[in-house]
């Protein structure tokens, strides 16, 4: 185990969604599996004029609304010994040095430091800025570290100016740009699948993968926050930063060892390789679509039009798929297909792979319509899950054959689950960069969309709809590159045969 030493974490926006929904549940499970270290101190920083009892009953009702069946009571007590709150009011400069007497005179505060932007994108510049000005960004006392959500920028030239901002009062091993994806085991899994076996990389080529596709679909909206995604939509939400990491790590050459630097070369390398997109050729590479009412889990919900916030001619999107190329030895001529949206028919994350048919169709005669090739799958969530798709003879007399799922699945029913914001606030706590983004990254990333965000905010008069609970627009079957290719919907063997837009 790498060496952890205690902290104080600084929540900025923790009253905010994020700090709700996923750090501060994150930060007790940690608590409870005794991952913390000893003397960590928790300062929640917000708006709100809360005292530290109010913040702790907060945090109680956080906790509440995620762990419903109740709380380790034992844990609980430790955790809300750690728990302190500061107010940080919008335009109050003297909150930051209240914030510095507070992190450098309380008694039993480490001298070491995580800032964490748990704010609005639009946010966190300012607040970079006046933490450097009053020196606390400095690594005088103990380290210093900052960690900041995605969207990074909203395009190019706005994160190249980011970067300059932070460069201002940080340097780069102090910067933690999160992608929680990479938290995720199955997202690790796609490295150890792929360099903890030898089976896999001679057919991880141009010369037996048909085509890849990479999904992320969901049941929710927008949760109350249309003033974030308004101006974000599925492309950057979504697509430029965890797509494309998913990406990078299905289609990256092995690196020279799994440290930070040698890991992120790699993503960097298949990042530069992906074809650029013309602002002519966007309509044959890239879909978008909106979604309107309907009905989820038995229940009706709103388009998107009618959430609250949204302007009523909107033209952000809410779903949007790619089909990308990455031109480079391995992977010349295969399609990368991405897609993302809120409001579907269900919650599912996976990178499924088509290999290609066989070279010669020995079986046809006997027994098939349509030749059913070999898949393999890596199912994200809800379930982690590794499939690989092959045929087999059905019993009988005659020479008939059916898919069957070669099920990998991995987990034991023993072993736990664990949220990505716990592996990755551990990291940041240990100071391991591996599955945090370099600024080239980001970058390249960036590159990659900037052409389809660009027509995309000039065609605003119209965007596809799509029902609420479907599997999206109909017409994103343009985007493929063969008529036997089509989005596989589900892991199990009959997804395979789903003709579906
Ligand atoms: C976030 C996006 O980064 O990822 C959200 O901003 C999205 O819009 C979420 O819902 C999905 O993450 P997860 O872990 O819930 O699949």
């Amino acid at each position: 185990m790498k060496t952890i030493e205690p902290c104080v974490l600084v929540i900025f926006g923790a009253g905010g969604n994020l700090s709700r929904r996923k750090l501060i549940p994150a930060l007790f499970r940690l608590e409870v599996a005794k991952r913390l270290p000893d003397n960590m101190t928790i300062l929640g920083c917000s708006l709100e004029p809360w005292s530290s009892e109010q913040w702790i009953a907060e945090v109680s009702d956080m906790l509440l609304a995620k762990f419903p069946d109740g709380l380790d009571e034992q844990a609980f007590e430790r955790f809300r010994s750690r728990l302190y709150y500061h107010p940080n009011p919008p335009g109050n400069d003297d909150a930051y040095s209240k914030l510095r007497k507070v992190l450098e005179e309380t008694p039993g505060f480490p001298p070491n430091i995580v800032f964490y932007m748990a704010v609005r994108p639009s946010e966190f510049p300012a607040i970079i800025d006046k933490l450097g000005v009053i020196g606390l960004l400095k690594q005088n006392r103990g380290w210093c570290r900052v960690v900041i959500e995605k969207p990074f920028g909203y395009d190019l030239l706005s994160a190249q100016s980011l970067q300059r901002g932070l460069y201002r009062h940080l340097n780069e091993p102090q910067i933690y740009r999160i992608d929680h994806y990479l938290g995720k085991g199955t997202v690790q899994n796609v490295m150890v699948f792929r360099f903890a076996n030898i089976l896999l990389e001679p057919l991880w080529n141009n010369h037996y993968i048909d085509h890849v596709q990479i999904t992320h679909s969901e049941t929710l909206g927008i949760e109350g926050r249309a003033d974030y995604y308004e101006g974000a939509g599925a492309l950057r939400d979504m697509i430029q930063s965890h797509l494309m990491q998913l990406l990078a790590l299905v289609a990256m050459e092995p690196p020279v060892t799994l440290s930070a630097e040698h890991l992120r070369d790699e993503k960097v390398k298949v990042l530069k390789a992906i074809r650029p997109i013309t602002q002519n050729s966007v309509h044959a590479h890239a879909f978008r679509g909106q979604y309107n009412s309907g009905v989820i889990d038995g229940k009706p919900v709103p388009g998107y039009l009618d959430e609250t916030g949204v302007a009523p001619d909107s033209a952000t999107e809410t779903y949007a798929a790619l089909k990308l190329f990455i031109d480079n030895w391995r992977w010349a001529g295969v399609p990368f297909y991405l897609r993302t949206g809120k409001r579907m028919v269900e919650n599912s994350s996976a990178i499924c792979i088509r290999f290609k048919n066989p070279p010669q169709d020995l079986l046809r005669h006997a027994y098939r319509e349509s030749p059913h090739p070999n898949w393999i799958m890596l199912g994200i969530q809800p379930n982690d899950s590794l499939k690989m798709e092959i045929q087999v003879k059905v019993p009988g007399l005659d020479l008939h054959t059916r898919s069957i799922s070669l099920d990998a699945t991995y987990r034991k029913a023993s072993e736990q689950d664990y949220d990505a914001y716990e592996g990755l606030l551990l990291d940041v706590i240990q100071g391991d960069h591996s599955l945090f983004l370099r600024i080239d990254e980001v970058e390249w990333a960036w590159r990659a969309v900037d052409p389809i965000i660009k027509v995309w905010s000039m065609e605003r008069d119209f965007i596809n709809g799509y029902q609420a609970g479907s599997w999206g627009p109909r017409g994103t079957y343009r985007l493929f590159d063969g008529e036997n290719q089509f989005w596989r919907h589900s892991l199990d063997p009959e997804g395979a045969d789903l003709q579906a837009y």
